[in-house]
This record gives structure tokens, sequence and C-alpha cells, in this order.
């Protein structure tokens, strides 16, 4: 790594986590993680041409010990807790493994990926944590049971966290997507109206550039419009 900024993106692989890793890449060298090994290898590839040096770890971080041994010696400004999981599914449909993997890659990996970095960021008194939650934490609406109460725990880890470190220098931000056009919606859906990945990755760099003694706690980014398209035409 060099003296530039170093941050750590999980779900970097696709949608809103390669958006935050490439609009980071001019600024920041990066480490990125996901479990797809060739499509982190090009997000890395991309993310190099914009100036990053850029180390790729492919990883499950629904796995403790892989995301430990993943992270082992892994030193970050800023870490993006973006990967997640959503099947916005009634109660009665969700399957246990649709659960489990909502919980496990939702809530029991901030844990796990933060735990492993936070130590260095209090030691160095400076760092970030930024975790990508959602309007659906602090919304409910049918097919959430699951999500929702993921993103609901987004809140209060987040709030919790940043009380905790604040005085140690850390800041601790949420940042909340309403509809954003990734692979998350199922193929076919109008996304026309919907924000871009890059929208996201906009309110991640404004938050990473506050002044030191600023924090952005919460930011929420979403459509203006379910009825306009991006480009300003009335949709339906
Ligand atoms: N799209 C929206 O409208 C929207 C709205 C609000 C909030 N969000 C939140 O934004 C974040 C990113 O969502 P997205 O829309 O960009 O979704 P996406 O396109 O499906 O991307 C999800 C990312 O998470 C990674 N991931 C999933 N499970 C993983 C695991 N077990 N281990 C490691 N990485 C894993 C995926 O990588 P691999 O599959 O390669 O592992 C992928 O890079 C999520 O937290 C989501 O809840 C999205």
């Amino acid at each position: 790594m060099t003296s530039r900024p170093t941050a750590l993106v999980t779900g970097a692989s696709r949608g809103i986590g390669r958006a935050i890793a490439l609009g980071l890449a001019p600024t920041h060298d990066l480490s990125l993680t996901a479990r797809s090994t060739e499509a982190l290898a090009n997000v890395a590839r991309d993310a190099t041409a914009l100036g990053a040096i850029v180390r790729a770890i492919p990883c499950d971080i629904a796995d403790p010990a892989a995301v430990s041994a993943a992270l082992d010696g892994v030193v970050c400004d800023v870490l993006v807790n973006n990967a997640g999981v959503a099947s916005m599914k009634p109660f009665l449909a969700l399957s246990p493994a649709d659960w489990t993997a909502m919980i496990d890659v939702n809530v029991h990996a901030l844990y796990h990926v933060t735990r492993a970095v936070l130590p260095g960021m209090v030691e160095r008194q400076r760092g970030h944590v930024i975790t990508i939650g959602s309007t659906a934490g602090r919304n409910t609406f049918v097919g959430g049971t699951c999500y929702a109460g993921t993103k609901h725990f987004v809140m209060g880890f987040s709030e919790s966290l940043m009380l905790e470190v604040r005085d140690a220098g850390v800041k601790v931000s949420v940042v909340m997507p309403g509809s954003i056009e990734t692979g998350l919606f199922p193929p076919g859906t109008d996304t026309s109206w919907m924000c871009t990945p890059e929208d996201v990755a906009g309110a991640v760099r404004q938050m990473v550039e506050t002044p030191p003694h600023t924090l952005q706690f919460i930011v929420e980014v979403r459509p203006l419009s379910p009825k306009r398209r991006r480009d300003g035409s009335a949709r339906g």
C-alpha cells in the first residue's frame, strides 16, 4: 500500500459495492471482498485503472473463520459494510435457508468484519465505519419480516457503535438507500425510475470527505419519485 488512505469494501463484486469501490479508487487504496472471484478481479482491474492499489480478497463473509483468515493483517481507514442479501417474501414463504442467509450476511457479518478492523482504527485514533443499511431500516412492508428486520438491526448497531467509538476519533455512519438499480431486483423489473449504484457511491464519498471534526451519521439516498424516470419523463 502507499501513503494514500485505505478502504475495505465488502460485497464489491457488483452493484452498489462495485460502484463504491470505483468511487473511492481515485483517492484510496482498496481491499475488496466478495465470493465471486472473477467478478471481483474485474472490479479490481477497473479500480487499478483509476489509480488504486487493490487487493482482491475472495471470501464468504457468512463464515467467521474465513473472515478472520481473509482479513488478517488488513489495515483500513474506511470500512464499508456493504454486502447484503435480500429475499423479499412473506414470512410463511421464507425458507430456513432464506432466513439464515439474510441473518448471516446482513447481521452476523457486521460483527465478523467490523471486529476484524475496528481495533486498528481505535489504536490509530481515526477511521470510519460506514454500513449500507436501507430505508427498510425505518420502514416495514409485506415481505420484510427478515430483510427489514436486519436493516433495523443496522440502525441499532450503528448508532450504538457510533456512541462507543467517537471519543476514540472513529466515525460510524449509515447510508440508507431507497430503490437502487442493481441485481437485487428480479430480471424484468422496471428500474427506470430508481437511483443508480453511483448515486449511493457519491453519498459514501461525501461522508468520507467530511472534515475530521464532522460526522454525517445518516444519509438517505432515494429516487425523487416512482412516477418519474431518471430522464425526467413520466412513468406509467
Ligand atoms: N439495490 C437496492 O435497491 C438496495 C436498497 C437498499 C439497500 N440496499 C443494500 O445495499 C447493499 C448492496 O446491495 P446491491 O443492491 O448492490 O446487491 P447485489 O447487487 O446483489 O450485490 C450484493 C453484494 O453482496 C455480496 N455478498 C452477498 N453475500 C455474500 C457473502 N455471503 N459473502 C460475501 N459477499 C456476499 C455479493 O457478492 P458475491 O455474490 O460475489 O459474494 C455482491 O457483491 C446491501 O446491503 C443491500 O441490502 C440495496
